[in-house]
């Protein structure tokens, strides 16, 4: 039988900037299609460094990443971008057009080789996102949360099957972070692989089925969310901040209590609580 080779496979990569600093040592990861894997850990850790190399912004010197089976070594950043769609933490890094429409464009000049499709696409995303009325304007008279929805959108028109996310939470408000739950969870129903790089705890608890660890450079951990928060030891030596109702989660799950998704304040928490143990009280089995 033929072994499967992973979508994602990274094997032994390690990498020094410039300056000296050794970001990555000896990486080690390997990713399915279709997967959604999130990656924490303290500032420095080497996450933004490690999505980097997976769309040929950083070369390592040392080890070997195959992308559906082939080395990322022997592609050019463009023919990487159809692939493997990063979108950065500040949005004003990946945004360079006059107008919002001309962003899209932008962004499918690099893939398709003739005109045609490309002003059909382009409605068709600036329809999605909601953009079709403000296509005129300049991307830098948008508000942070929208420059962040039309980097998503630059990205998302050329259908990378990898989509990468470095912070996509941060800064963003509750209709922003819904949003792009929403748009997650779609891509991922269409079989796209999804990254993201978090500091959200709680987001990761509640939509991130898997987590990589990394700590100066060093992948420490690797399994189910679910498990890795649950290790004392590791949420200490990778630093994460856990908000109070987020451990009262994983505690009551960890001892078979399954709660549900809308828990979110300590007040529904409670009220759960008190419903299912009258619930229990009154069912036959209950004591
Ligand atoms: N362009 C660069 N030149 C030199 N050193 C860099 C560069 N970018 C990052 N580093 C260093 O490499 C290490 C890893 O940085 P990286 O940005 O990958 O960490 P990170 O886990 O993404 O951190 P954060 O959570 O703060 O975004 C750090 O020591 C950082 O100072
Ligand atoms: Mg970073």
């Amino acid at each position: 039988m033929v072994e499967k080779i992973p979508f994602i496979m990274i094997n032994r990569v390690s990498y020094t900037y410039p300056t000296g600093t050794l970001a990555l040592k000896n990486i080690t990861l390997s990713i399915d299609q279709g997967e959604m894997v999130g990656i924490m850990g303290p500032n420095g850790a080497g996450k933004t460094t490690l999505i980097r190399t997976l769309n040929g912004l950083v070369r390592p010197q040392n080890g070997i990443i195959l992308i559906n089976g082939e080395n990322t070594k022997d592609k050019t950043i463009a023919q990487l971008s159809r692939t493997v769609g990063v979108i950065f933490q500040n949005p004003d890094h990946q945004l360079f057009s006059n107008t919002v429409e001309d962003e899209i464009k932008f962004s499918l000049k690099n893939i398709y080789s003739e005109k045609s499709g490309i002003q059909e696409r382009t409605s068709a995303i600036l329809k999605q996102f909601n953009f079709a009325r403000y296509k005129n304007r300049s991307p830098l008279n948008l508000s942070g949360g929208e420059k962040k929805k039309l980097a998503l959108a630059s990205v998302v028109c050329r259908d990378p099957d990898v989509l990468i996310f470095d912070e996509p939470t941060l800064g963003q408000d509750k209709k922003e972070i819904e949003f792009f739950i929403k748009f997650i969870q779609e891509e991922r129903d269409k079989g796209k692989t999804i990254i993201i790089i978090t500091h959200n705890v709680e987001f990761a608890y509640d939509y991130i089925p898997r987590i990589v660890l990394m700590s100066k450079g060093s992948l420490i951990a690797d399994g189910p969310t679910r498990e890795i928060l649950t290790k004392k030891e590791l949420i200490k030596e990778a630093s994460l901040v856990s908000p109070q109702i987020t451990q009262f989660k994983v505690i009551l799950e960890k001892e078979g209590i399954p709660i549900p998704k809308r828990i979110k304040t300590e007040e529904d928490l409670t009220e759960f609580l008190l419903d299912y143990l009258s619930d229990r009280k009154l069912s036959p089995g209950g004591d």
